[in-house]
């Protein structure tokens, strides 16, 4: 299997009124067919950008941006999103949210077909018998999985998140992450997860990527060697000291893209 998402050497700057703002540097990740690549970087170094490029809502400055063999110059349908905050339509119940993407990518699927689909990622991530309630009557980790359904309701080719759990307690992340590994057995996706969570990043990651600081390009990248049979990811793995040493590796990665000496830092 090859690389779904490819970036090849993207550069970008916004413009602003105090002249080009340089993001992206040369930016270079792959992510193949099947992966989990979690994105780790200092605050503001151009996270948030590279999910507008992977998605075609933003054309870099030079480089190119490839998902499934394919050069991504416009919006793409076949990506999902989900972001810390969902955008739910309060109007809409959340079985009605979640069909949202099939009425637009899907316009001739029966609607039976549609629920039914919809019903099946609830019941997966244990939001059945709330499906006709509006999102302000779910707790916030309940609209964040009512929006994971509705992200990967049209089986999109990759799924892109941008700081999903961040605005969750750690209690609530956490089995937030345990349903991430549930959908992904069931339904295998490519995904890109921008986090500031290090130890998110190892439990969800098959890669971890670290940004340097501003303008971005890739400074290293882990391959997450989880500890385990090989199965669903258990939390305790991330207790031993496997992963203490991934952490710590991660953690010196982020000083130094922030700019600061490891040695320094304490
Ligand atoms: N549309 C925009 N116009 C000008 N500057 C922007 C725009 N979007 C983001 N920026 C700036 O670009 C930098 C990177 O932003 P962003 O990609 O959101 O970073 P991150 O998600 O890593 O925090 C920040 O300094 C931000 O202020
Ligand atoms: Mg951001």
């Amino acid at each position: 299997m090859g690389n779904l998402i490819e970036i090849k050497g993207v550069t970008h700057a916004y413009k602003t009124p105090n002249g080009p703002l340089p993001v992206l540097d040369g930016l270079t990740i792959e992510v193949p067919e099947g992966e989990f690549a979690a994105v780790v970087g200092p605050s503001g170094c151009g996270k948030s950008t590279l999910t507008r490029l992977v998605a075609g809502l933003m054309k870099p400055d030079t480089g190119e941006v490839w998902l499934h063999g394919e050069r991504v110059k416009s919006p793409r349908k076949t990506v999902g999103m989900a972001f810390q905050n969902p955008v739910m339509l309060e109007w809409r119940t959340i079985l009605e949210n979640v069909i949202l993407p099939l009425e637009i990518v899907a316009p001739s699927m029966p609607r039976a077909d549609r629920v039914a689909r919809a019903m099946e990622l609830l019941q997966l991530v244990g939001l059945d018998g709330f499906e006709g309630k509006r999102p302000s009557e779910l707790s916030g980790g309940m609209r964040q999985r009512a929006s994971l359904c509705r992200a990967i309701v049209h089986k999109p080719d990759v799924l892109i998140m941008d700081e999903p759990f961040g605005a969750l307690d750690a209690f609530t992340r956490e089995d937030l992450w345990q349903t991430m590994h549930e959908l992904r057995a069931k339904e295998p996706f490519t995904a890109v997860l921008i986090t500031h969570d290090l130890r998110e990043s190892v439990y969800l990651g098959d890669q971890v990527i670290v940004l340097s600081g501003r303008p971005a390009r890739t400074q290293f990248v882990l391959d997450v060697d989880y500890p385990g049979d090989g199965g669903l990811r258990q939390l305790e793995g991330l207790y031993t000291p496997e992963c203490a040493a991934m952490l710590a590796t991660l953690r010196e990665q982020i000083q130094i893209a922030q700019g600061r000496h490891p040695a320094e830092a304490h």
